[in-house]
């Protein structure tokens, strides 16, 4: 971490779950965010296994999925040197935060949170505790850091209001402590679809392989899944998501890939069908993806150096971790360590 000029910086915290196979949707969301903010604001970037327990995880599968995704994210431009990425079971102050932040928390509030029984209804067999105070978990990522802006998706706005309220109820109570944070409503880019179902997006958890196109893909695979996507019935290239979903999606990845804007794509292809389409957009995919893969895989390979970047991130983020923690515990009346 670079310590010139960070701190004036308005200070940003993310975290996301390590589940699944990392896919193409995934750098239009979260990863192409984290690389852009970065340069601005001095950013905390968490891989939240603390969270990923709430569902019951096999073991071997979690540790290497949290990996995976600590060297995507590095692989695809997001820079220890400039940021702190660190593994959210490294730093305890989470959980300790965690457990203060639960007694300032009402069980209505909770009960009333959408994910929450989303999850408890596709989870029947193991509606647990720690899934009912999955939102306080979060406010404590967000609050140790006093993060003024958190990057959230609509899925995320109801967890982020409770860290608003907690940070709130808890200054009130006692004296100003935490930050009140704001969200910080991203620029998104195009909705990644399957390839197989244009109409539904991309997912890690989609049983149809070819719908998705991993990071981790050969250029044979990649290529191969574009040249079968899905397309519509007309032969124009044209950007209609209502009556050409699977035309719209193939030139959202071309313009991920090359940059050029829906404009350009369509006046590019002007009289060409798909057939000239497809493979153009398989290509730039395919080449798009390859230098990620290789830095991936280059980095995945050295579990020593990718641990000690992980260690480092994880160094770095107790230091503001530990002194947030020290104020509430001093506000709270516990004795002194
Ligand atoms: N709950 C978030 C999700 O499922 C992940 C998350 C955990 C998070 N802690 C966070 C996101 C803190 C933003 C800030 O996507």
């Amino acid at each position: 971490m670079q310590e010139n000029n960070t701190e004036l910086k308005p200070i940003i915290l993310s975290g996301i779950q390590p589940s699944g196979q990392i896919h193409i949707g995934h750098l239009t969301g979260a990863i192409r965010n984290w690389v852009d903010l970065q340069d601005k604001y001095k950013c905390y970037y968490t891989i939240v296994d603390l969270h990923a327990i709430t569902v019951r995880q096999e073991p071997a599968e979690l540790r290497r999925r949290t990996l995976d995704l600590a060297a995507m994210f590095i692989a695809c431009g997001v820079d220890p040197d400039k940021c702190t990425l660190f593994i959210q079971s490294h730093v305890p102050e989470h959980a300790q935060l965690a457990w203060v932040l639960n007694t300032f928390t009402g069980m209505g509030e909770c009960s009333r949170m959408t994910q929450f029984k989303d999850k408890s209804e596709q989870h029947e067999d193991n509606i647990n505790v720690g899934l009912f105070t999955y939102p306080v978990l979060m406010a404590s990522d967000i609050l140790l850091y006093q993060a003024d802006l958190v990057p959230v998706g609509e899925d995320q706005k109801q967890h982020l209001e409770l860290s608003r309220n907690l940070a709130h109820r808890f200054n009130h109570y006692y004296s100003d402590t935490f930050k009140v944070p704001n969200p910080f409503i991203p620029q998104v880019g195009a909705r990644i679809m399957s390839l197989q179902e244009p109409t539904k997006k991309m997912s890690k958890s989609d049983e149809n392989e070819k719908g998705s196109i991993f990071l981790t893909d050969s250029t044979e695979q990649i290529i191969s899944k574009v040249k079968r996507a899905v397309t519509d019935s007309g032969s124009e290239v044209r950007y209609d998501i209502v009556n050409k979903p699977g035309i719209a999606n193939l030139m959202s990845l071309y313009q991920i890939a090359t940059g050029f804007s829906y404009k350009q794509i369509e006046s590019d292809f002007d009289g060409l069908g798909y057939g000239e389409f497809k493979p153009k957009v398989a290509k730039a995919v395919a080449d798009y993806i390859a230098p990620i893969r290789e830095s991936y895989l280059s980095l995945r390979k050295d579990e020593t150096k990718l641990k000690e970047i992980l260690t480092k991130g994880a160094e770095n983020a107790r230091k503001q971790a530990f002194k947030t923690l020290r104020k509430v515990y001093k506000k709270i009346g516990f004795v002194q360590f």
